[in-house]
């Protein structure tokens, strides 16, 4: 069967086609990778939505990673990688003792089908682990304030709603345990260069607005040895 697939979800697979590799190159530095694969434990573990495998590479030899993106997967560390959609995952029933997902599950469409495999492909207990975000400090002044101040206005919005807040993950995990939200707070504050391979890697810049906004933001981080940025992330879980 053929799936219908929407425009966000094209705009995603040509976006990751086209800059494979860098949502790692943006977050590597804040932890994040490291502290979600303690999480994900030592059993069969599936890490949907897995970009280039940064967090595939900090979980156990027989974990799997799955990503719509064949260019990703081509980039991707040496460990076992299948192309697919986190909608029609090709696992056999109850393959896997844990899923997890960096900052992937709040991008997808259709997140009822999403989570009706993640309970397929999940044991009885199994867990899955999300890293949802991330947006900027609510009261904060840094780099990534800057940025959220010069981008031009986008009609582009992922995903479901109900998948980025706790509310709506007692909503759609209905049956599952309570969901547990737990605000990691990622510092990625550093040279110029670094904080840029964060902020460049928005969705919603284009090459000509990226442009324009990364020559704003030197002249304004000019003489600056660390410029300052953090991420508000979620980690969230829930057991099947
Ligand atoms: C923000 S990146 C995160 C990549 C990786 N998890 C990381 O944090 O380095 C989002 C990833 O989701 C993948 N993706 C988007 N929609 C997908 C879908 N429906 N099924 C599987 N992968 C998808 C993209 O190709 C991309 O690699």
């Amino acid at each position: 069967m053929v799936a219908r697939v929407s425009d966000h979800e094209a705009f995603l697979r040509e976006f990751h086609s086209r800059h494979a590799g860098i949502t790692a190159r943006a977050m590597e530095r804040g932890g994040s990778y490291d502290r979600l694969a303690e999480r994900a434990g030592t059993g069969r573990v599936l890490d949907l939505a897995c970009g280039d495998g940064a967090l595939l590479a900090r979980l156990p030899p027989t974990a799997l990673g799955i990503d719509i993106s064949t260019e990703e997967l081509a980039a991707a560390r040496p460990r076992r990688t299948v192309q697919g959609r986190a909608q029609q995952l090709p696992f056999a029933d109850g393959s896997f003792d844990a899923v997890a997902s960096h900052l992937a599950f709040m991008l997808f469409d259709d997140i009822e089908r999403v989570i009706a495999e993640l309970h397929r492909v999940l044991v009885p207990g199994g867990r899955f682990i999300a890293l949802l975000g991330g947006g900027p400090t609510a009261d904060g002044d840094d780099a990534f304030h800057a940025l959220v101040n010069l981008l031009p206005p986008s009609t582009r919005r992922f995903g479901d709603p109900r998948a980025k807040t706790e509310a709506g993950w007692r909503t759609l995990f209905a049956g599952w345990s309570e969901p547990v939200f737990e605000r990691w707070e990622l510092d990625l504050g550093g040279s110029f260069e670094e904080v840029w391979a964060f902020l460049g890697a928005s969705y919603q810049l284009d090459d000509a607005s990226a442009a324009a906004i990364r020559a704003e933001l030197r002249k304004r981080y000019a003489g600056v040895a660390r410029v300052p940025c953090s991420v508000v992330t979620f980690c969230a879980e829930v057991i099947r």
